[in-house]
């Protein structure tokens, strides 16, 4: 069964072809980051014009690059949300006209349990129930997947996502954007064991907050940072990058302790942190199981394979499908 997925949910422009869920035909993803990186951030107005722009060439290539005709497909799925409204709506309604065309089924799909589903696309097959883990620009999500399509919501960020404070800290560093990577390239070499920051534990609960982290960050930076330089700086990116990673596998080994979890499923931009990764197969006591790089950043593979998954389940959206900003998964 063939599945072309669509994903505009932010910046990234993408589309793939996936065969039963799990094997990828292709997989096309174009960036805006070079875009965006001049405003320090996403502009949403630009992000949904250049989705605009690039969404059919990227639909097409992904079909040329799978070898794959339309009469070959058996659905379309497409990121409904969460996501920015302008950028979601391009994806949703040319997902929409190719599915009406066509004639085949439609659909809708939570850009967060895409991410959970790139851990099928790599010939794993994860033991449920798992412990989840979704860190991206927008989410810091655990949950429990009891089954296909069944999951147990446990925590989330209070305020800033891990992503966004890796974003921010970067911001406040001057180490450009995305943040995540510059962090992680920052602290490289860096002596991580310089500043002791803060780690906002919330005990009792299986939340997350990193604001009062990214404040010890200004603080620090304010104080610290034009009298040192550049060995400074990385070192207080690497105390940083130190300090969240700490915090993400802590509760997250704990939650999958506490609920028997059979696997620990990593996903979304964060997860492709180096660092993280180690550290969450080093310290967990079951598997952890982590997409490739490409395909913890947003991708449209992970959402075609949620796609396969759901079919197969017997579900699919109506010709009234929605976009959804403000979807929250479980
Ligand atoms: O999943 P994603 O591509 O988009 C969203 O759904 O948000 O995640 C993007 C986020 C950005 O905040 C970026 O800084 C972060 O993932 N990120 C990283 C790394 N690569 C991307 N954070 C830490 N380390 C990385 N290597
Ligand atoms: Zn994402």
């Amino acid at each position: 069964m063939k599945i072309l997925g669509i994903e505009t949910s932010c910046d990234e422009t993408a589309a793939a072809v996936v065969q039963d869920g799990q094997e990828i035909l292709s997989n096309v993803i174009a960036s805006q980051v070079d875009l965006h990186s001049r405003y320090g951030g996403i502009v949403p107005e630009v992000a949904s014009r250049q989705h605009l722009l690039a969404a059919i060439p990227i639909i097409q290539e992904a079909m040329a690059q799978a070898q794959t005709h339309w009469s070959d497909l058996d659905a379309i799925a497409v990121t409904i949300g969460p996501g920015l409204a302008g950028s979601l709506l391009v994806g949703v309604n040319i997902a929409k006209a190719i599915a009406l065309a066509q004639g085949l089924p439609l659909l809708g799909i939570n850009h967060l349990e895409g991410h959970i589903y790139a851990n099928w696309l790599e010939g794993s097959a994860p033991d449920l129930p798992a412990l989840c883990l979704i860190v991206s620009g927008g989410h810091s999500d655990l949950l429990l997947m009891r089954g296909h399509g069944d999951y147990q919501p446990l925590g989330r960020t209070r305020d800033d996502a891990a992503g966004e404070a890796f974003d921010k800290v970067a911001r406040i560093l001057g180490l450009g954007y995305p943040g995540g990577p510059a962090i992680e390239q920052a602290s490289r070499d860096a002596n991580s064991a310089r500043y002791r920051l803060p780690r906002a534990w919330l005990k009792d609960t299986d939340d997350f907050s990193f604001s009062g982290l990214k404040t010890a960050v200004l603080h620090l930076a304010a104080e610290k940072g034009e009298e040192g330089g550049e060995n400074e700086k990385a070192a207080i990116a690497a105390s940083f990058q130190e300090a969240v990673v700490d915090v993400l596998v802590t509760k997250t080994v704990s939650a999958a302790k506490r609920l028997g979890a059979h696997h620990i499923l990593l996903g979304g931009g964060v997860a492709s942190n180096r660092l993280l990764r180690q550290r969450m197969a080093a310290r967990s006591p079951i598997p952890v199981l982590t997409p490739s790089p490409i395909l913890c950043t947003d991708n449209a593979a992970m959402i075609a394979s949620c796609g396969y998954f759901r079919l197969t389940a017997g579900t699919c959206s109506g010709w009234d499908l929605d976009i959804a900003p403000n979807l929250r998964l479980g």
